[in-house]
């Protein structure tokens, strides 16, 4: 299925909406419930493919999944495989998550080289560095990195950049260590809080989460329980850009104010209004924006990556010049080609984009070529004038949960146009 969103542009946006859990938050704590002894309930998991891919992976273990009312149930009691096959980890980066729990429970793990989206070189070395610190004895065998962790025990592990996966696989991989494991330059992210927050609720004794030092005193089991992962507040981020974009006014619900700081305090120097309360947050934008002067991406608190597309498209159509800067990923301007097909005037310069906005977007025919590249492309659509069609959709289904349902709600004209290749 090679799907297709066809979008009338112009609406303005209004109405409340919640936002699903995290897929950042979800795909780390599925790998760790092959750790866990009992049955693991995570509540409310939306429908993204990487999260059916990781169901997928966690089955070839041998690991039960089953989803009743969007509540994935997973028993992860008795694994038959040690293995994940190119195929499966191909399609998704977070199948290196398996390599933490594997090693902590069983001992041993072989996965083939992870891909993902096409935004960078993507290395593992921070992951792998942190294993062979904890003792696992890892190498490369024709395509396939074979670890081995029988002599694993704890330590002091300084990451040398604060890597978001590599964070989360290590604090799993240490779980059932007999002593204490110290993670510094550790990541933030809330996503690792959550994990934190769900591993500690079977059992496990892990302190520092959400700061740069991580603590983890060795356990000698995980049991089950249910899990609700907080709430996406990247497709929050997303939704807000869009009200930003079309005008009017929405309100999501789930994603906390502290969350999103670093977009929030963009939208207000845009000229958007925001309210927020407990977790509900209010937009209401008249749709003339002003451009950011400069913006650049960086590990949580700072402004995330996974916005940085959105944040493009929404310069393009904001009165002045603004220069956008991924420090991140090399290569996460794949999308800028389509929206200058749709008349935006953006110049990339590496690893810097600068937008000269323009007063209105015309509708054509473009192509989702990764995920949040092709979230900026159906932002540019609601505004555009025209219409507009986002060929290749399923790039956007990896962290979208029906992305047009949630916009229709809030009055877009977008609709989903199935197609066989
Ligand atoms: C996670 C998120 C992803 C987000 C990213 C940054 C999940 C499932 N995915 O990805 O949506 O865009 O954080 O917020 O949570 N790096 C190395 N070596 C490593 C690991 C990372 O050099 O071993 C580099 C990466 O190339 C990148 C930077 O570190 O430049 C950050 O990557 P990382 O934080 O690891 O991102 P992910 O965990 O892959």
């Amino acid at each position: 299925m090679m799907d297709k969103f066809v979008i009338t542009g112009g609406r303005k946006l209004f109405g409340e909406a919640k936002i699903c859990c995290a897929k950042n938050s979800i795909l780390p704590i599925m790998a760790a419930s092959i750790m866990c002894d009992g049955e693991v309930v995570l509540k409310d998991v939306p429908n993204f493919i990487d999260i059916k891919n990781m169901e997928k992976i966690l089955r070839c273990l041998g690991v039960k999944t089953n989803t009743y009312n969007k509540n994935l149930h997973i028993i992860a009691q008795n694994l038959n495989s040690f293995f994940v096959p190119n195929n499966l980890t191909k399609k998704l980066r977070s199948s290196v998550f398996v390599l933490g729990p594997l090693l902590a429970k069983y001992k041993k793990a072989r996965i083939s080289y992870p891909g993902g989206c096409k935004i960078g070189l993507r290395p593992i070395d921070i992951h792998l560095c942190g294993l062979k610190q904890l003792g696992a004895i890892i190498y490369e065998e024709n395509g396939y990195i074979m670890c081995d962790g029988v002599n694993m025990k704890p330590a002091n592990i300084n990451l040398r950049y604060p890597s978001v996966g590599a964070t989360e696989n290590l604090v799993m991989a240490s779980v059932f260590l007999e002593g204490t494991t110290v993670i510094t330059n550790s990541a933030k992210e809330p996503e690792i809080v959550d994990l934190q927050n769900f591993l500690n609720m079977l059992g496990a004794n892990i302190k520092g989460a959400g700061t740069d030092k991580i603590t983890i005193c060795g356990v000698k089991k995980l049991g089950g329980g249910e899990f609700k992962p907080i709430c996406d507040r990247i497709v929050c981020g997303t939704l807000l850009i869009a009200c930003a974009m079309c005008g009017g006014k929405i309100s999501l619900i789930g994603c906390k104010e502290d969350e999103m700081e670093s977009l929030l305090k963009e939208l207000r120097k845009s000229g958007c209004k925001i309210d927020a309360i407990n977790d509900k947050i209010t937009i209401e934008s008249i749709g003339k924006l002003t451009a950011a002067s400069f913006v650049e991406t960086s590990p949580y608190p700072g402004f995330p990556t996974d916005l940085q597309s959105q944040f493009v498209a929404m310069q393009a159509i904001s009165r002045g010049s603004s220069t956008i800067r991924e420090n991140l990923f090399e290569t996460r301007f794949g999308f800028v080609g389509e929206l200058k097909k749709m008349g935006a005037k953006i110049d990339v310069q590496g690893q810097t984009c600068n937008v000269c906005g323009v007063d209105k977007l015309i509708g054509t025919e473009v192509y989702a070529g990764d995920l949040r590249g092709g979230a900026a492309l159906v932002l540019a659509g609601l505004c555009a004038e025209g219409q507009t069609t986002v060929c290749d959709v399923f790039h956007i289904d990896r962290g979208y949960d029906f992305l047009e349902k949630t916009l229709s709600s809030l009055g877009a004209k977008i609709i989903r146009q199935r197609e066989r290749k």
